[in-house]
Order: C-alpha cells, then sequence, then structure tokens
C-alpha cells in the first residue's frame, strides 16, 4: 500500500523542510552578496513569485493525480498515450540531479556536522578549538575527515527515512522545522544587536543596479540574463523544484488538501527563511569590515571569523551551525525519497533495501567527488574539481532542465488535469497560471540558456 502524509501540517513542514536547506543558509547568502546585495534579492523574489510558486503548486498536483513514481507518472496520468520518452527523459533527469546534488549537499553537511561538533566542544570548554581558516583548510584536505562526517550525515538520513514518510520524514519534519524557526529567530534577534550589523542590512535591502548590468549609459544583456539565470537556479535548488520532491511529496497527498494553499505556506516560508539568513550572515560580515563575496567558504570561514570576535560568539557559532545542519538533514532526506519510491515500486525492494541502496548510491558519488575535491583523484571538467562542477551543473543547469521537461509535459500534455485537480475558480489566477506552465516558464528558461 502507498504511503500517506498523516495530516496537513506534516505534509506541509515536511516540504518545507525539503525546501530549507543549505541552499537558503549557505548558498544564498553568497549569491546575494556576489551578485549585487537588494538587485539579485529583487530578482530572485520575482523569480519566486511569478515562476517559482506555480511550479511548485503544478508539479506537487501533478504528484498528487499521478500516485506513483516519477518515471511511471507520466505514462500513468495520461493512461499510457505518451511515448514512454517522457517518463525515461524526465526520469534520467531526476535521477541525474537528485545523486549530484547529494553528492554534493553530503559534503557540505559534514562540514557543518564537523562544525556543530567542534563549536559545541568549545562552548562546554571539552577539548577545545580553535573555529577558524586552517581548521577548515585542515578539514577540506583531508578525504578521510570528510568521509568520516559525510558518512555520519548520510547514516542520520537513513535511520530517519527507513521509518517512512508519516513515521520517519513527516515526524522529523513536525520537531525540526519549529526547532529550526526558533534558532533563526534568535539568531536574527542578536545580529539586530550587534554595533555596524546595520550596513549589511543596508547592502541588503538597497539595489546595486550595475551589478546586474544596468547602468545610465545602457543595458548589459549578457550580464543581466546570467544573474537572472543564478536567480532563477537557486529558486530550483531552494524550492527542490529539480528533485522529484514536490512530486513525489504530492504523491503522498490525499485529494481533500488544498496544495494551493499549502504550497504558498512552503515559498513564504522557504524564502523567509533564505532573507532571514542573508540578514543574519551579510550584516555579521560587515559589522566586522570584511568582504562578504567570498563565495562558498563565506559560512565555513569568514563568519567564523566573525563570530570569534563577537560578544558571545561561542553560543552564536554553535547555533548558527546547528541551524544549518538541521535545515540541511531534513533537506537531504527529501532528496533520497523519489529514488526510494522508485526503487520500491519499480524493484520492489523493501523499504529498508530500498533506503540502504539510495544511501550506498549516495556514499560512492560522495566519495569520487569528496577524492577530486581534495585532489586524490586527478579528474576535472572545464577545470573544475568534480565537487564545483557537480554543484554548478545541477544548481545552474540540469535542474532547470528537468523544469523545462516537466512545464512541457504538465502545459501541453495533462493541463486540464491539473487545473481540474486544483479546482481553480478565480478566472485571472487560472489564465495566469496556465500562461507560467505552458509558456513564460519554458520560454524564460530557455532564452536564459541561451543568453547566460
Ligand atoms: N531545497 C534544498 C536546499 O535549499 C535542496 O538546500
Amino acid at each position: 500500500m502507498r504511503s500517506h502524509w498523516g495530516s496537513k501540517l506534516g505534509f506541509i513542514l515536511a516540504t518545507a523542510g525539503s525546501a530549507v536547506g543549505l541552499g537558503n543558509i549557505w548558498r544564498f547568502p553568497y549569491l546575494i552578496a556576489q551578485n549585487g546585495g537588494g538587485a539579485f534579492l529583487l530578482v530572485y523574489l520575482l523569480c519566486v513569485a511569478l515562476l517559482g510558486y506555480f511550479l511548485l503548486t503544478a508539479k506537487i498536483t501533478f504528484g498528487r493525480i499521478a500516485e506513483t513514481n516519477f518515471v511511471h507518472g507520466f505514462e500513468k496520468v495520461t493512461d499510457g498515450h505518451v511515448s514512454r520518452w517522457w517518463g525515461r527523459v524526465g526520469g534520467s533527469l531526476t535521477l541525474f540531479n537528485i545523486f549530484f546534488v547529494a553528492a554534493v549537499y553530503v559534503v557540505v553537511i559534514g562540514w557543518t556536522l564537523s562544525y556543530v561538533v567542534a563549536s559545541g566542544k568549545n562552548l562546554v570548554g571539552i577539548a577545545p578549538v580553535v573555529i577558524d581558516k586552517n581548521l577548515f583548510g585542515a578539514l577540506t584536505s583531508s578525504f578521510g575527515m570528510q568521509l568520516f562526517w559525510g558518512a555520519l550525515c548520510i547514516v542520520s538520513a537513513f535511520v530517519i527515512l527507513t521509518h517512512g514518510v508519516k513515521g520517519g520524514i513527516e515526524k522529523a519534519s513536525l520537531y525540526l522545522m519549529p526547532f529550526l524557526f526558533v534558532l533563526l529567530i534568535f539568531m536574527v534577534v542578536w545580529m539586530f544587536m550587534v554595533p555596524g550589523s546595520e550596513k549589511g542590512l543596508l547592502y541588503l535591502i538597497k539595489p546595486n543596479w550595475a551589478d546586474l548590468g544596468i547602468t545610465s549609459t545602457g543595458f548589459n544583456l549578457h550580464k543581466l540574463a546570467h544573474t537572472a539565470l543564478l536567480a532563477l537556479g537557486q529558486a530550483i535548488y531552494s524550492l527542490s523544484l529539480g528533485l522529484g520532491v514536490c512530486f513525489i511529496y504530492g504523491s503522498y497527498l490525499n485529494p481533500e488538501t488544498d496544495i494551493k494553499k499549502s504550497a504558498l505556506w512552503v515559498v513564504v516560508l522557504d524564502t523567509l527563511v533564505a532573507v532571514l539568513a542573508s540578514m543574519i550572515v551579510v550584516p555579521a560580515v560587515f559589522a566586522f569590515g570584511l568582504e562578504s563575496n567570498q563565495g562558498p567558504t563565506l559560512s565555513f570561514v569568514t563568519l567564523p571569523f566573525v563570530f570569534n570576535q563577537m560578544v558571545g560568539g561561542k553560543v552564536f557559532m554553535f547555533v548558527f551551525f546547528l541551524l544549518l545542519f538541521v535545515a540541511a538533514l531534513t533537506s537531504l532526506i527529501s532528496i533520497y525519497e523519489p529514488a526510494i519510491n522508485l526503487l520500491i515500486e519499480r524493484k520492489h525492494m523493501s523499504r529498508w533495501k530500498a533506503c540502504l541502496c539510495a544511501a550506498g548510491i549516495n556514499l560512492i558519488l560522495s566519495m569520487i567527488v569528496l577524492a577530486s575535491f581534495t585532489g586524490h583523484l586527478d579528474w576535472t571538467i572545464l577545470g573544475k574539481n568534480l565537487f564545483d562542477f557537480a554543484d554548478h551543473l545541477t544548481g545552474t543547469y540540469t535542474m532547470g532542465l528537468m523544469v523545462l521537461v516537466y512545464c512541457v509535459f504538465m502545459g501541453w500534455k495533462i493541463w486540464p488535469q491539473i487545473s481540474d485537480n486544483l479546482g481553480i475558480k478565480n478566472k485571472i489566477f487560472k489564465q495566469y497560471f496556465s500562461f507560467v506552465i505552458k509558456w513564460l516558464s519554458p520560454i524564460v528558461l530557455v532564452l536564459l540558456f541561451v543568453m547566460a
């Protein structure tokens, strides 16, 4: 028998748990800092409001209609009237994204867990260590250490997942998500009280148009398209739109749940966390006169440097990394779930075996990505090690490509079913929704791929 959610709140928190992750707290603040502060924030908010919400709603609905795995779903909703290639192409892209995103994810969540433990030790005074760039350097050059912490995270996700949809994913989200919000609010309030943090807040609010390629002398179209692609890619990544998660979470949903409202909650919570995380990270860095545009190392090198100088920095450091870990764990479990469901339905595996299989594949891919990252494996693509390449490829291109495939299918093959299932009454909303799925999203995605 197919699994189902125990409650609407459970579904909303589990989907928000999937959405809120490293993307919001680790990736978003450095993207915003590197791409024009408030200007990037504005483009991001537009992407989420005009496209992201509708894509999320449509994909959850597609899953609810299909009530099956993401490969078979295409044929099932059309009673076998579409070519098998839809399932093959959509399914392969989904699997590719799941495992390559998870491979990178595990490395970063592993760093996070090691920082939770190190800052926890500092807090209670047991075997204290200095958390600085040397510690990060030592961690990221050690294959064994990173594998150890990454494997521990995989085991944590595995334990939750073996308890099933209701007893594992939903239960964990019901406890962990409220905890995450408490931590987040605690940190934002604290950050507001740090002298000098207002400069960072101003940077977040005030758009720097030149960073978008818009100056008094004209437009730099390439720059604008590049930033828009980054923002849209981030929205797709953050809402877990390119991973089959919303589809599969929708397939566990009962017919009575109002998807339009639930998806709105998810989008609001996800965006709120991203904005609040930026309001912690960017002001923290500005308050100490540092550059906030270092990229991926911002959370692991610059922030600890800042925390080390702050009053109460030990507590702040521990809470920050705990927050990052909790957010990442609820996302990691969701990334696996579509693959686990596929193995159960297509290969008739028990849930336990399917979890083991997904975790095993993830471990192997993470080891390869890690070995390339630490230089133990001399594999690079386009001059990037496999860690950077996989992050860039999935975050910017393949997740967008998958969304494109889904949009064409949902918009041109099953739109009447989606619209009926959602029970949209408002005519203008219905027309805009159909326009987004049929035209706007595919055109924007293709244009951005070509121009960026
Ligand atoms: N949606 C997840 C995140 O933002 C993948 O990290």
